[in-house]
């Protein structure tokens, strides 16, 4: 296997605490550096000066170089888009989970080919933003069949694929909702499960109560799916104690949040990944990261990209929402949307540069990764190493 040598990294982020190397924290730097890869790994990081002999070499002529982002919430498998609901919305219309059923038609109206594209586009478009890990879910299917074939599409795009069958009760079941609950943990889980790696219920007023999020966790789990939960997004509930109580390894949204709920976040080692693209395009409050922080809760940051409430694929726009908004320091920002992201799935070989991890880079046209908060909306991303294969754009 032939081994590849980058060098002329400016400055590498590793977000690794045994690497030499100081920088803030947590996110650890080396000046300076090189990377050898070999089968898709990282088989040596270290010094440029100290780099060994490779077959061939990328010198990427100072740069600035981080893990590739880990997006661990998107909705990416849905047809149409919901830009009047928006457009409203910024008149002053509030945001309801309800908007998701427009959504849903519009789904169950698209062909394989269609979902498939379009999702395919959405990932295409994160990677050229610096994504090389995403989380894909369905939940705009809601029939056995939709669900599916929405997991289908993930499928093919990735591994962390995510069973939302129960993101809110389908229209077919709006007088019937605990009949709607026997379906998703019943006939729908047994097409779905073979497809996907998590389950996922979106636990909120309007959408599933506590005691049904906790029915639908458990049987995704008795199935061996790992949990995660849409937890108090639009309100305080009982979705991050019912994630606490699953096992699950992430609350996601974390807008509203008791002390009791810190304290489960803490106790029982969920990662809260926050979702600041939702929050900026419902025009709401952001979640408090600084508390989460403090409390020693992990926290990750993604897009939650989806056509209602967050229609962003950029992982830099949400480190910038994260630092501007949230008062996360740049490093931390960068942290949680590379190695949160990694603990947030349950993963240890991505968002980390260190020997034996998978070989998945963003390079930046920047000398610093600070620049990726300072320079919002500039499209920094020169191109990105996935599994050890540099894009084109980078040879130069
Ligand atoms: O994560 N919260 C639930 N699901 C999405 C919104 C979906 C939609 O509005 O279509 C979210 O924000
Ligand atoms: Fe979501």
């Amino acid at each position: 296997m032939a081994t590849l040598l980058v060098t002329g990294i400016g400055e590498l982020v590793t977000n690794d605490p045994f690497a030499d190397g100081a920088g803030p924290a947590p996110v650890h730097l080396l000046r300076d550096a090189a990377v050898v890869v070999e089968h898709g790994r990282f088989a040596w990081v270290g010094a440029a000066a100290d780099a060994p002999a490779a077959d061939t070499a990328l010198d990427l002529g100072g740069r600035a170089v981080v893990p590739g982002f880990v997006d661990a919430h998107a909705h990416l498998v849905f047809g149409g888009d919901r830009a009047a609901e928006f457009e409203a919305r910024m008149s002053g219309t509030a945001y309801a989970a309800g908007g998701i059923r427009t959504t849903v038609a519009a789904t169950r109206a698209s062909s394989d080919e269609a979902l498939q594209a379009n999702a395919s586009r959405l990932v295409a478009e994160m990677r050229r933003q610096g994504t090389t890990t995403v989380e894909i879910k369905s939940g705009y299917g809601l029939t056995v069949h939709d669900e599916a074939r929405a997991l289908a599409v993930a499928a093919t795009l990735t591994p962390e694929v995510t069973y939302l069958g129960a993101h809110v009760v389908a229209p077919e079941f709006a007088d019937d909702p605990a009949g709607y609950v026997d379906l998703v943990t019943g006939p729908m889980l047994d097409a779905c499960a073979p497809h996907a790696r998590w389950v996922d219920v979106f636990c909120e007023r309007g959408a599933f109560d506590g005691h049904a999020a906790r029915a639908i966790l458990r049987a995704g789990a008795a199935r061996g799916l790992k949990v995660r939960v849409h937890a108090n997004q639009l309100g305080e509930g009982d979705g991050v104690q019912v994630a606490a109580e699953c096992g699950a390894v992430s609350a996601d949204h974390c807008t509203h949040l008791t002390d009791a709920d810190v304290a489960a976040l803490r106790d029982a080692s969920v990662v809260a990944t926050l979702l600041p693209g939702a929050e900026f395009s419902t025009r709401s409050p952001y979640p408090d990261a600084r508390r989460l922080l403090a409390a020693g809760v992990t926290v990750a940051l993604a897009t939650d990209c989806n056509p209602g409430s967050s229609y962003t694929s950029s992982m830099p726009f949400c480190i910038a929402l994260a630092v501007r908004e949230m008062r996360m320091t740049p490093a931390e920002a960068l942290w949680s949307a590379t190695a949160g992201g990694a603990a947030s799935l349950a993963r240890d070989d991505v968002g980390v540069v260190r020997v034996g991890a998978r070989a998945d880079l963003a390079v930046l046209d920047a000398p610093s990764f600070v620049h990726l908060a300072y320079r919002p909306g500039v499209p920094l991303v020169a191109g990105v190493v996935a599994g050890g294969v540099p894009e084109p754009a980078l040879a130069r």
